[in-house]
Protein backbone atom coordinates (compact mmCIF):
# COMPACT_ATOMS: atom_id res chain seq x y z
CA UNK A 1 0.00 0.00 0.00
CA UNK A 2 1.36 3.46 -0.92
CA UNK A 3 -1.55 6.30 -0.18
CA UNK A 4 -4.17 6.92 1.09
CA UNK A 5 -6.72 10.03 0.87
CA UNK A 6 -7.71 10.98 4.44
CA UNK A 7 -11.00 13.14 3.91
CA UNK A 8 -11.25 15.06 6.94
CA UNK A 9 -7.46 14.77 7.65
CA UNK A 10 -7.20 18.64 9.19
CA UNK A 11 -9.69 17.90 11.76
CA UNK A 12 -8.79 15.98 14.88
CA UNK A 13 -9.17 12.00 14.59
CA UNK A 14 -8.33 12.62 11.07
CA UNK A 15 -4.63 14.00 12.03
CA UNK A 16 -3.59 11.72 14.31
CA UNK A 17 -4.64 8.42 11.50
CA UNK A 18 -2.04 10.72 9.21
CA UNK A 19 0.52 10.66 12.04
CA UNK A 20 -0.20 7.03 12.29
CA UNK A 21 -0.08 6.28 8.36
CA UNK A 22 2.83 8.15 7.76
CA UNK A 23 5.40 6.32 10.48
CA UNK A 24 4.08 2.97 8.25
CA UNK A 25 5.47 4.37 5.34
CA UNK A 26 2.62 5.09 4.04
CA UNK A 27 1.79 8.22 2.29
CA UNK A 28 -1.41 10.01 3.55
CA UNK A 29 -3.40 12.81 1.72
CA UNK A 30 -5.28 15.15 3.38
CA UNK A 31 -9.22 15.92 1.21
CA UNK A 32 -10.51 18.55 3.79
CA UNK A 33 -12.39 22.28 3.54
CA UNK A 34 -10.96 23.45 6.78
CA UNK A 35 -15.00 23.72 7.83
CA UNK A 36 -13.44 22.63 11.29
CA UNK A 37 -9.88 21.08 10.80
CA UNK A 38 -6.32 22.91 10.82
CA UNK A 39 -4.22 23.17 7.84
CA UNK A 40 -1.30 23.57 10.85
CA UNK A 41 -2.79 19.76 11.64
CA UNK A 42 -1.59 18.72 8.00
CA UNK A 43 1.92 17.49 8.39
CA UNK A 44 2.58 14.38 7.11
CA UNK A 45 1.57 14.83 3.61
CA UNK A 46 -0.12 17.30 0.95
CA UNK A 47 -3.58 19.09 1.65
CA UNK A 48 -5.90 18.93 -1.39
CA UNK A 49 -8.75 21.52 -0.15
CA UNK A 50 -12.10 20.69 -1.37
CA UNK A 51 -15.58 19.75 -0.08
CA UNK A 52 -17.07 16.59 -0.25
CA UNK A 53 -20.15 18.12 -0.99
CA UNK A 54 -19.13 18.93 -4.62
CA UNK A 55 -18.78 15.73 -6.36
CA UNK A 56 -16.36 16.68 -9.00
CA UNK A 57 -13.92 18.13 -6.15
CA UNK A 58 -13.85 14.59 -4.24
CA UNK A 59 -13.71 13.03 -7.62
CA UNK A 60 -10.94 14.96 -8.98
CA UNK A 61 -9.13 14.12 -5.83
CA UNK A 62 -9.73 10.11 -6.41
CA UNK A 63 -9.00 10.29 -9.90
CA UNK A 64 -5.44 12.83 -9.18
CA UNK A 65 -4.56 10.83 -6.45
CA UNK A 66 -5.21 7.01 -7.25
CA UNK A 67 -5.57 5.82 -3.42
CA UNK A 68 -5.41 2.61 -2.54
CA UNK A 69 -7.62 3.32 0.12
CA UNK A 70 -9.93 6.03 1.76
CA UNK A 71 -10.47 6.55 5.59
CA UNK A 72 -13.44 8.67 5.67
CA UNK A 73 -13.80 11.03 8.83
CA UNK A 74 -15.22 14.20 7.24
CA UNK A 75 -18.71 15.08 8.74
CA UNK A 76 -20.28 17.53 11.02
CA UNK A 77 -20.00 16.11 14.44
CA UNK A 78 -21.84 18.04 17.10
CA UNK A 79 -24.59 16.36 18.10
CA UNK A 80 -27.15 19.33 19.18
CA UNK A 81 -26.17 21.34 16.21
CA UNK A 82 -27.82 18.56 14.57
CA UNK A 83 -30.88 18.69 15.89
CA UNK A 84 -30.92 22.47 15.13
CA UNK A 85 -29.79 22.22 11.59
CA UNK A 86 -30.85 18.63 10.36
CA UNK A 87 -30.23 19.48 6.71
CA UNK A 88 -27.03 20.25 6.70
CA UNK A 89 -25.79 17.41 8.47
CA UNK A 90 -27.87 14.91 6.36
CA UNK A 91 -25.97 16.98 3.30
CA UNK A 92 -23.00 16.59 4.57
CA UNK A 93 -22.66 13.26 6.66
CA UNK A 94 -24.45 11.63 4.72
CA UNK A 95 -24.76 13.51 0.90
CA UNK A 96 -21.16 13.47 1.27
CA UNK A 97 -20.55 10.24 1.20
CA UNK A 98 -22.70 9.42 -1.88
CA UNK A 99 -20.91 11.30 -3.48
CA UNK A 100 -17.47 9.76 -2.20
CA UNK A 101 -18.89 5.91 -2.82
CA UNK A 102 -19.68 7.70 -6.07
CA UNK A 103 -16.27 8.57 -6.97
CA UNK A 104 -14.32 5.08 -5.57
CA UNK A 105 -16.72 3.39 -8.17
CA UNK A 106 -16.16 6.06 -11.20
CA UNK A 107 -12.33 5.25 -9.99
CA UNK A 108 -12.40 1.96 -9.53
CA UNK A 109 -11.10 2.27 -5.76
CA UNK A 110 -11.85 -0.28 -3.26
CA UNK A 111 -11.60 0.37 0.34
CA UNK A 112 -12.89 2.57 2.81
CA UNK A 113 -12.85 3.00 6.24
CA UNK A 114 -15.58 4.94 7.57
CA UNK A 115 -15.81 6.96 11.15
CA UNK A 116 -18.76 5.62 12.60
CA UNK A 117 -19.99 6.53 16.16
CA UNK A 118 -21.68 4.61 19.33
CA UNK A 119 -24.28 6.99 18.50
CA UNK A 120 -25.94 4.74 16.06
CA UNK A 121 -27.13 2.26 18.88
CA UNK A 122 -29.33 5.03 20.54
CA UNK A 123 -30.06 4.10 24.50
CA UNK A 124 -28.44 0.61 24.82
CA UNK A 125 -30.31 -2.24 25.67
CA UNK A 126 -27.29 -3.50 28.11
CA UNK A 127 -23.67 -2.54 28.79
CA UNK A 128 -20.85 -3.10 27.26
CA UNK A 129 -22.55 -2.65 23.78
CA UNK A 130 -21.79 -5.33 21.37
CA UNK A 131 -22.06 -4.83 17.54
CA UNK A 132 -25.21 -7.34 17.51
CA UNK A 133 -27.58 -4.49 19.55
CA UNK A 134 -30.13 -3.25 17.56
CA UNK A 135 -29.46 0.12 16.25
CA UNK A 136 -32.23 2.75 17.11
CA UNK A 137 -30.19 6.14 17.20
CA UNK A 138 -31.97 9.05 18.81
CA UNK A 139 -30.40 12.10 17.62
CA UNK A 140 -29.68 13.24 13.48
CA UNK A 141 -26.14 12.81 13.79
CA UNK A 142 -26.50 9.31 14.96
CA UNK A 143 -29.53 8.86 12.35
CA UNK A 144 -27.07 10.24 9.48
CA UNK A 145 -24.31 7.80 10.13
CA UNK A 146 -26.44 5.11 10.34
CA UNK A 147 -27.98 5.88 7.10
CA UNK A 148 -24.41 5.65 5.96
CA UNK A 149 -23.61 1.98 7.64
CA UNK A 150 -26.38 1.09 5.61
CA UNK A 151 -25.30 2.22 2.26
CA UNK A 152 -21.96 0.87 2.76
CA UNK A 153 -22.87 -2.65 3.54
CA UNK A 154 -25.75 -2.88 0.48
CA UNK A 155 -22.68 -1.83 -1.60
CA UNK A 156 -20.42 -3.99 0.11
CA UNK A 157 -23.29 -6.81 -0.18
CA UNK A 158 -23.30 -6.12 -3.92
CA UNK A 159 -19.65 -6.47 -4.70
CA UNK A 160 -18.62 -3.22 -5.37
CA UNK A 161 -16.50 -2.13 -2.12
CA UNK A 162 -14.51 -3.02 0.75
CA UNK A 163 -15.93 -1.13 3.87
CA UNK A 164 -14.77 -1.42 7.21
CA UNK A 165 -17.72 1.02 9.75
CA UNK A 166 -16.01 1.67 12.68
CA UNK A 167 -17.87 2.63 15.63
CA UNK A 168 -15.71 5.10 18.25
CA UNK A 169 -16.99 5.58 21.90
CA UNK A 170 -15.56 8.61 23.07
CA UNK A 171 -11.98 9.93 21.60
CA UNK A 172 -9.50 11.62 23.79
CA UNK A 173 -5.92 12.11 24.32
CA UNK A 174 -3.73 13.56 21.85
CA UNK A 175 -0.16 12.58 20.26
CA UNK A 176 2.17 11.37 23.00
CA UNK A 177 4.65 14.09 21.69
CA UNK A 178 2.00 17.09 22.04
CA UNK A 179 2.31 17.91 18.33
CA UNK A 180 -1.20 17.50 17.36
CA UNK A 181 -4.33 17.62 19.65
CA UNK A 182 -7.98 17.73 19.91
CA UNK A 183 -8.72 21.30 18.60
CA UNK A 184 -12.71 21.61 18.29
CA UNK A 185 -14.33 24.74 18.33
CA UNK A 186 -16.86 25.32 19.97
CA UNK A 187 -15.58 22.59 22.16
CA UNK A 188 -18.04 20.46 23.37
CA UNK A 189 -15.96 17.56 24.95
CA UNK A 190 -15.20 16.84 28.64
CA UNK A 191 -11.67 16.22 28.63
CA UNK A 192 -9.96 19.65 26.89
CA UNK A 193 -12.88 21.34 28.56
CA UNK A 194 -12.14 20.47 32.08
CA UNK A 195 -8.19 21.01 31.35
CA UNK A 196 -8.81 24.65 30.47
CA UNK A 197 -11.03 24.99 33.24
CA UNK A 198 -8.34 23.55 35.45
CA UNK A 199 -5.94 25.86 33.82
CA UNK A 200 -8.02 29.25 34.99
CA UNK A 201 -8.42 29.90 30.65
CA UNK A 202 -11.74 28.24 31.00
CA UNK A 203 -15.13 29.04 32.67
CA UNK A 204 -16.12 27.04 35.35
CA UNK A 205 -17.50 23.20 34.16
CA UNK A 206 -20.83 22.04 34.44
CA UNK A 207 -21.58 18.77 35.54
CA UNK A 208 -24.98 17.26 34.54
CA UNK A 209 -26.60 15.27 37.03
CA UNK A 210 -24.94 13.45 39.90
CA UNK A 211 -28.05 10.93 40.67
CA UNK A 212 -27.48 8.65 37.70
CA UNK A 213 -27.17 5.09 38.85
CA UNK A 214 -23.81 4.69 38.66
CA UNK A 215 -20.72 3.91 41.43
CA UNK A 216 -20.54 7.61 42.20
CA UNK A 217 -24.13 8.97 40.91
CA UNK A 218 -21.91 10.77 37.30
CA UNK A 219 -22.56 9.28 33.65
CA UNK A 220 -20.16 6.59 32.46
CA UNK A 221 -18.46 6.78 29.20
CA UNK A 222 -15.87 4.96 27.32
CA UNK A 223 -12.60 7.00 26.08
CA UNK A 224 -9.92 5.84 23.79
CA UNK A 225 -7.16 7.37 23.19
CA UNK A 226 -7.14 8.96 19.59
CA UNK A 227 -3.40 7.24 18.62
CA UNK A 228 -5.24 3.74 19.32
CA UNK A 229 -7.77 4.54 17.33
CA UNK A 230 -5.47 5.65 14.40
CA UNK A 231 -3.65 2.20 15.35
CA UNK A 232 -7.20 0.56 14.61
CA UNK A 233 -7.49 2.60 11.46
CA UNK A 234 -4.27 0.56 10.09
CA UNK A 235 -5.53 -2.82 11.08
CA UNK A 236 -8.42 -2.19 9.15
CA UNK A 237 -7.11 -1.42 5.92
CA UNK A 238 -5.15 -4.00 6.73
CA UNK A 239 -7.57 -6.19 6.34
CA UNK A 240 -9.64 -4.52 3.34
CA UNK A 241 -6.73 -5.16 1.62
CA UNK A 242 -6.60 -8.62 2.50
CA UNK A 243 -10.12 -9.04 0.80
CA UNK A 244 -12.40 -8.76 3.75
CA UNK A 245 -15.70 -7.28 2.34
CA UNK A 246 -17.32 -6.36 5.51
CA UNK A 247 -16.40 -5.18 8.88
CA UNK A 248 -18.83 -3.47 11.53
CA UNK A 249 -17.19 -3.36 15.10
CA UNK A 250 -17.01 -0.92 18.22
CA UNK A 251 -14.16 0.83 19.17
CA UNK A 252 -13.40 1.48 22.60
CA UNK A 253 -11.70 0.49 25.75
CA UNK A 254 -14.77 -2.40 27.85
CA UNK A 255 -13.78 -0.07 30.74
CA UNK A 256 -16.23 3.09 31.46
CA UNK A 257 -14.95 5.90 33.16
CA UNK A 258 -17.38 8.65 35.55
CA UNK A 259 -17.24 12.29 35.33
CA UNK A 260 -15.77 12.35 38.64
CA UNK A 261 -13.14 9.99 38.01
CA UNK A 262 -11.97 12.32 34.86
CA UNK A 263 -11.88 15.22 37.24
CA UNK A 264 -9.57 13.23 39.62
CA UNK A 265 -7.49 11.88 37.03
CA UNK A 266 -7.13 15.78 35.73
CA UNK A 267 -5.96 16.32 39.87
CA UNK A 268 -3.78 13.77 39.67
CA UNK A 269 -2.06 13.95 36.78
CA UNK A 270 -1.83 18.26 36.38
CA UNK A 271 -1.71 19.14 40.04
CA UNK A 272 -4.70 21.25 39.22
CA UNK A 273 -8.65 21.17 40.45
CA UNK A 274 -11.04 21.74 37.48
CA UNK A 275 -13.81 23.95 38.94
CA UNK A 276 -17.85 22.70 38.43
CA UNK A 277 -21.30 23.12 39.29
CA UNK A 278 -23.67 20.70 39.13
CA UNK A 279 -26.24 20.94 37.38
CA UNK A 280 -29.29 19.08 36.28
CA UNK A 281 -29.44 16.01 34.06
CA UNK A 282 -29.58 16.51 30.47
CA UNK A 283 -32.31 15.29 28.39
CA UNK A 284 -31.02 12.00 26.35
CA UNK A 285 -28.03 11.42 28.20
CA UNK A 286 -27.30 7.75 29.22
CA UNK A 287 -26.50 6.88 32.38
CA UNK A 288 -23.25 4.44 31.06
CA UNK A 289 -22.11 3.64 27.67
CA UNK A 290 -19.37 1.15 27.41
CA UNK A 291 -18.29 -0.87 24.41
CA UNK A 292 -17.51 -4.49 23.52
CA UNK A 293 -14.37 -5.08 22.50
CA UNK A 294 -14.26 -8.61 21.79
CA UNK A 295 -14.92 -8.34 17.70
CA UNK A 296 -12.49 -5.64 17.62
CA UNK A 297 -9.83 -7.83 19.30
CA UNK A 298 -11.10 -10.85 17.47
CA UNK A 299 -11.46 -9.42 13.65
CA UNK A 300 -8.44 -7.06 13.80
CA UNK A 301 -6.41 -8.16 16.34
CA UNK A 302 -7.20 -4.74 18.26
CA UNK A 303 -6.14 -3.87 21.84
CA UNK A 304 -6.10 -0.30 23.08
CA UNK A 305 -2.96 0.08 24.53
CA UNK A 306 -2.88 3.57 25.41
CA UNK A 307 -5.82 4.17 26.37
CA UNK A 308 -5.95 3.78 30.46
CA UNK A 309 -7.57 7.56 31.76
CA UNK A 310 -4.35 8.60 33.50
CA UNK A 311 -2.34 8.38 30.03
CA UNK A 312 -5.41 9.87 28.00
CA UNK A 313 -5.14 13.14 30.42
CA UNK A 314 -1.39 12.81 30.20
CA UNK A 315 -1.20 13.39 26.46
CA UNK A 316 -4.02 15.74 26.54
CA UNK A 317 -2.43 17.97 28.61
CA UNK A 318 0.85 18.30 26.68
CA UNK A 319 -0.84 19.00 23.72
CA UNK A 320 -3.06 22.12 25.74
CA UNK A 321 -0.37 23.38 27.50
CA UNK A 322 1.52 23.62 24.27
CA UNK A 323 -1.35 25.11 22.53
CA UNK A 324 -1.82 27.87 25.58
CA UNK A 325 1.45 28.64 26.25
CA UNK A 326 1.40 27.67 30.15
N1 LIG B 1 -14.53 12.96 18.32
C1 LIG B 1 -15.17 11.87 18.76
O1 LIG B 1 -15.16 11.56 19.96
C2 LIG B 1 -15.92 10.98 17.78
C3 LIG B 1 -16.65 9.90 18.29
C4 LIG B 1 -17.32 9.07 17.38
C5 LIG B 1 -17.23 9.32 16.02
N2 LIG B 1 -16.53 10.39 15.56
C6 LIG B 1 -16.47 10.63 14.10
O2 LIG B 1 -15.11 10.76 13.74
C7 LIG B 1 -14.96 11.67 12.66
C8 LIG B 1 -13.91 12.71 12.97
O3 LIG B 1 -14.27 13.41 14.15
P1 LIG B 1 -13.34 14.59 14.69
O4 LIG B 1 -13.59 14.70 16.16
O5 LIG B 1 -11.97 14.40 14.21
O6 LIG B 1 -14.01 15.85 13.96
P2 LIG B 1 -13.31 17.18 13.37
O7 LIG B 1 -14.40 18.17 13.21
O8 LIG B 1 -12.12 17.54 14.16
O9 LIG B 1 -12.81 16.68 11.94
C9 LIG B 1 -13.65 16.63 10.81
C10 LIG B 1 -12.83 17.09 9.62
O10 LIG B 1 -13.64 16.98 8.43
C11 LIG B 1 -13.55 18.17 7.68
N3 LIG B 1 -14.79 18.31 6.91
C12 LIG B 1 -16.05 18.45 7.40
N4 LIG B 1 -16.93 18.55 6.39
C13 LIG B 1 -16.22 18.47 5.24
C14 LIG B 1 -16.56 18.53 3.87
N5 LIG B 1 -17.82 18.75 3.47
N6 LIG B 1 -15.59 18.39 2.95
C15 LIG B 1 -14.29 18.19 3.32
N7 LIG B 1 -13.91 18.16 4.62
C16 LIG B 1 -14.87 18.30 5.57
C17 LIG B 1 -13.33 19.26 8.72
O11 LIG B 1 -12.75 20.43 8.19
C18 LIG B 1 -12.42 18.55 9.71
O12 LIG B 1 -11.07 18.70 9.34
C19 LIG B 1 -16.36 12.24 12.40
O13 LIG B 1 -16.93 11.58 11.29
C20 LIG B 1 -17.11 11.92 13.68
O14 LIG B 1 -18.48 11.74 13.42
C21 LIG B 1 -15.87 11.23 16.40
Amino acid sequence: MERILVVGGAGYIGSHACKAIAARGIEPIVFDNLSTGHKHAVKWGELAIGDIRVPQEIEGALERYKPDAIMHFAACIEVGEGERYPLKFWTNNTGGVINLLNGMSKTGIKNVVFSSTCAVYGQPDAIPITERQACNPVSVYGRTKRAVEEMMIDLSNAGGIRCAILRYFNAAGASSDGDIGEEHDPETHLIPNALKSASGLGARMKLFGTDYPTRDGTNIRDYIHVMDLADAHLAAVDKLASGDPLIVTNLGTGTGVTVLEILRSIERVTGLKPLYDVCDRRPGDAAALSASTAHAAELLGFRPKRSDIDTIIADAWRFHRRKWGI
